[in-house]
């Protein structure tokens, strides 16, 4: 029998448009207490795409990246996917869009010999890309190629919503190979939920989501939750974790990154995990004597999410034991050690969609090696989700030659130099009044939309 190929995320790039909007200014001027935003929602820049650029173009910028400091070329590459939910083309998919923008530099048909599809399910679509990529390898159908998956989103929300100070934009691209030098996939454990929803959705033909906020919020938790418990059945079941009495789960996974629409959301979405691995050991009485409240039972536990949510005396009670959790020893021994870190960028970029979980990761990895800490062997698990809605967990070891990649890794230079944009500005870029030749910066080494008509890879150049 064969053994199977060790697979996982060999490099990852970033781009991340070069405006910002923040947070001072936009609560000044939505009349909003800047509190709420720093620590109600932990954000503290959104960045916000230029005129003269769309997803793809974000996503051509770090797939270039990846390759160029990769040493890659197209016929490294088996196969070139994007998962986004800011597509161009009902047919066309993004991944085509990307080739033409990539072909400027490494010559026309040079991607010919690959493959790839565009991915779409709100967020968690680019989890789907690695998983099957990341198969594609293991089954040996890639002839020595690399895979690689960008991730790419502008969350844009209607203005004065409450979406408008959870926006943000960016790519991420991750190269996919065998042996990898970051992390290496655990086999045989991811797992998933799906359920028709419509916590949040967009419409064709409209530019911003139609939201149910905390119907959103809580719809995540408990997907994500779901996801993970099928995620420990099989990681008990083939082995991969074995639990001694008294132990969570938890205990053996030793970082979490899960999807940030925000950074609090990260914060809550350990909260609820840890709260609901812990409740049945030893340690919970602990917890509950530290908080000083019992924890508060919906009237029906087996109830819809709308039923939950309409339980305004269980909301609030549980709301407030929440947060007296989130202030325990217990709970902050865990998210300093095993979050913080992967919540970095999401206070100073927001809402990636696609891409958020992937920042964070990023986030994650350089935080931690620059605190000191050997993360040789150390075991990520990811928390995925994507509005509609499906969730995904999955876990992954950190490869002995991590320090190569890790070591290079510098948020604010790979950001590059941002300029603040006014809330006029802002504005006028979120009504669409100025066009992709007004743009508020000039382009830099980087794809940009240079033409009006055809599609976006006749119009994007590198300028
Ligand atoms: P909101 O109305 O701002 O919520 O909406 P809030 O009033 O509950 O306030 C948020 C927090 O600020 C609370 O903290 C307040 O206490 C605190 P918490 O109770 O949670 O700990 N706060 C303050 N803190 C300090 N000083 C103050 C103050 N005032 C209040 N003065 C919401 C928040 C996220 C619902 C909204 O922004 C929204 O609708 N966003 C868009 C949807 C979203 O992001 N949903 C997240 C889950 S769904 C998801 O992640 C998928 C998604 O990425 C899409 C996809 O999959 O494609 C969205």
């Amino acid at each position: 029998m064969s053994v199977m190929p060790v697979v996982g995320i060999d490099d990852l790039a970033i781009y991340v448009p070069k405006l910002y909007l923040d947070y001072k200014d936009f609560a000044e001027a939505r009349g909003i207490d800047p509190q709420k935003l720093e620590y109600g929602i932990g954000i503290k820049k959104m960045a916000i795409a230029d005129t003269n650029q769309d997803s793809a173009c974000m996503a051509a910028n770090a797939c270039l990246k990846l390759m160029q400091k990769n040493h890659l070329h197209p016929e490294d590459i088996g196969r070139v996917y994007v998962a986004t939910e800011s597509s161009l083309d009902e047919s066309k998919a993004m991944n085509s869009f990307v080739i033409g923008m990539l072909e400027q530099i490494y010559g026309e048909g040079s991607f010919e010999h690959a493959g790839g599809i565009e991915c779409k399910f709100a967020c968690v679509s680019g989890s789907y890309a690695l998983y099957d990529n990341a198969n594609w390898i293991r089954a040996e159908e890639n002839n020595g190629k690399a895979a690689i998956v960008i991730v790419s989103d502008i969350a844009k929300y209607d203005m004065g919503s409450t979406g408008e100070y959870t926006q943000g934009a960016g790519a991420v691209a991750l190269l996919i190979r065998e042996n990898p030098r970051l992390m290496a996939y655990d086999p045989k454990v991811p797992s998933t939920t799906i359920k028709n929803e419509y916590d949040f959705y967009r419409p064709f033909g409209k530019e911003t989501p139609l939201v149910n906020g905390s119907y959103s919020n809580l719809l995540y938790l408990i997907s994500v939750r779901k996801a993970f418990d099928l995620y420990k059945e099989k990681a008990i079941k083939t082995g991969l974790i074995k639990l001694k009495d008294g132990e969570s789960i938890t205990d053996h996974i030793d970082y979490f990154a899960v999807h940030l629409p925000y950074r609090k959301m990260g914060e809550k979405a350990l909260a609820y995990l840890l709260r609901h691995e812990w409740r049945h050991l030893p340690r919970w009485k602990h917890v509950i004597k530290e908080i000083g409240m019992q924890e508060p039972q919906p009237k029906d536990p087996r109830g819809t999410i709308e039923s939950i949510l309409a339980d305004t005396e269980f909301m609030k009670a549980d709301e407030q034991f929440r947060r007296a959790f989130m202030q325990t020893s217990f709970y902050n021994e865990v998210y300093e050690k095993k979050m913080a870190s992967s919540l970095e960028a999401s206070a100073i970029i927001g809402n990636l969609y696609t891409a958020s979980m992937y920042m964070g990761l990023r986030s994650l990895l350089e935080f931690e090696f620059k605190k000191g800490i050997d993360l040789e062997g150390k075991r990520i698990g990811f928390g995925s989700y994507g509005s509609g809605s499906s969730a995904m967990v999955f876990s992954g070891i950190i490869q002995p030659q991590y320090k190569e990649v890790v070591s290079k890794m510098n948020l604010d230079e790979d950001i590059g130099p941002r300029q603040k944009l006014s809330m006029e500005e802002y504005e006028r870029l979120h009504r669409n009044e100025r066009t992709f030749k007004d743009s508020v910066i000039r382009a830099h080494k980087e794809f940009v939309l240079v033409r009006l008509g055809g599609n976006t890879a006749d119009k994007a150049g590198f300028r």
